[in-house]
């Protein structure tokens, strides 16, 4: 009987058998693949693993925290670079969505180069491909490398070897071996969050000061939706936060603030997608909760279009 405990202690010996004394470097996105990835090398190999988790500052709110807490019980050199100001600096002024991505795409891997050049002579490079990927790059061998998602590319001369522990697995399968080594289930379970994050759920220009009003509605949102148990049938959720301000009221004063946009879609390839029906009191709840809570906001809207014609991100 094939059991995913017995997969694991297969997979981990093969790592280190392939790995040897050799030092391995991979790229952590904090997404189930690349955290999986991690938490396997990481049984397998300790301390001769570095993850370089790049923080554009543009994740959801305590995102980085749970990434690099859930690593902790892990003995392996583990860097976060903190580039906030970075993006942000770069993102300065910037309202055009394929803009937005080709300079955060571009910057990813200006600081995940500086910190990994900081490690010395890599030998192997990880990195999280899984099954589906293999299929539908139709190469079916070497470095798959997703060019859509945020590894982005390898520079020409590579001189390490690429391990990739996942390439036979389904999702629900690397779910799986992420439980089997201990990692959490918000970890496990995590719904897709898209490379370039919180930049292209801001439309128009990115300040601090808008990133911080979207990540603690969004939080909000979310933390409604799994209070009504909705968080693995809904298979992506988010709040996105428009350029549009309305007046409203508050007390005796007269607001002028943003218009928040929650969208919640259900899907299984995530090439055509439903917006899902969550429970009018669900969305009540949530948008009472917004208004109350998140300075800035006065205005809550539910976004009901299917991809087509609509995509599920905004921008
Ligand atoms: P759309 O908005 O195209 O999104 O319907 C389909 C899926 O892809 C994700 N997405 C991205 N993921 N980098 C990513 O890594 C991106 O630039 C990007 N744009 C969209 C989106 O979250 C959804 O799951």
């Amino acid at each position: 009987d094939w059991t995913m405990e017995d997969y694991c202690k297969t997979a981990i010996a093969a790592v280190r058998e392939q790995v040897g004394d050799g030092k391995v470097l991979l790229g952590l996105s904090g997404g189930v693949d690349s955290s999986v990835a991690a938490a396997l090398l990481a049984e397998a190999v300790g301390n001769q693993l570095t993850c370089v988790f790049v923080d554009h500052g543009l994740m959801r709110k305590n995102e980085g925290d749970e990434v690099e807490a859930a690593f902790k019980k892990w003995d392996i050199n583990f860097v976060r670079a903190d580039a906030e100001q970075r993006f942000l600096d770069k993102l300065a002024g910037v309202t055009e969505p394929e803009k937005k991505r080709k300079i955060i795409g571009a910057e990813f891997i200006r600081v995940f180069e500086e910190e990994s050049s900081k490690v010395g002579q890599v030998d192997f490079l990880v990195q999280g491909t899984i099954y589906p990927d293999v299929i539908e790059s139709g190469k079916g061998d070497a470095a798959v490398i997703k060019s859509h998602h945020n590894v982005g590319g390898l520079p020409d001369d590579v001189q390490f070897q690429i391990i990739e522990p996942l390439r036979m697995l389904f999702k629900d399968e690397v779910r799986q071996l992420g439980r089997e080594l201990g990692l959490p289930e918000y970890l496990v379970m995590r719904q897709p969050f898209p490379g370039p994050g919180l930049a292209i759920r801001i439309i128009g220009e990115i300040t601090k000061e808008k990133a911080d009003i979207l990540r603690d509605a969004d939080a909000i949102f979310r933390e409604e939706i799994a209070n009504a148990g909705l968080q693995y049938s809904i298979n992506q959720y988010f709040a996105v936060l428009t350029n549009m301000r309305s007046v409203g009221v508050m007390g005796d004063a007269r607001t002028y603030d943003y218009t928040l946009a929650l969208r919640g879609v259900t899907t299984t390839d995530f090439m055509t997608a439903d917006w899902a029906r969550i429970p009018y009191e669900v969305l009540d709840k949530a948008s009472s909760r917004i208004v109350n809570e998140v300075a800035g906001i006065n205005r809550i809207v539910y976004d009901i279009t299917s991809k087509p014609p609509a995509t599920i991100e905004w921008e």
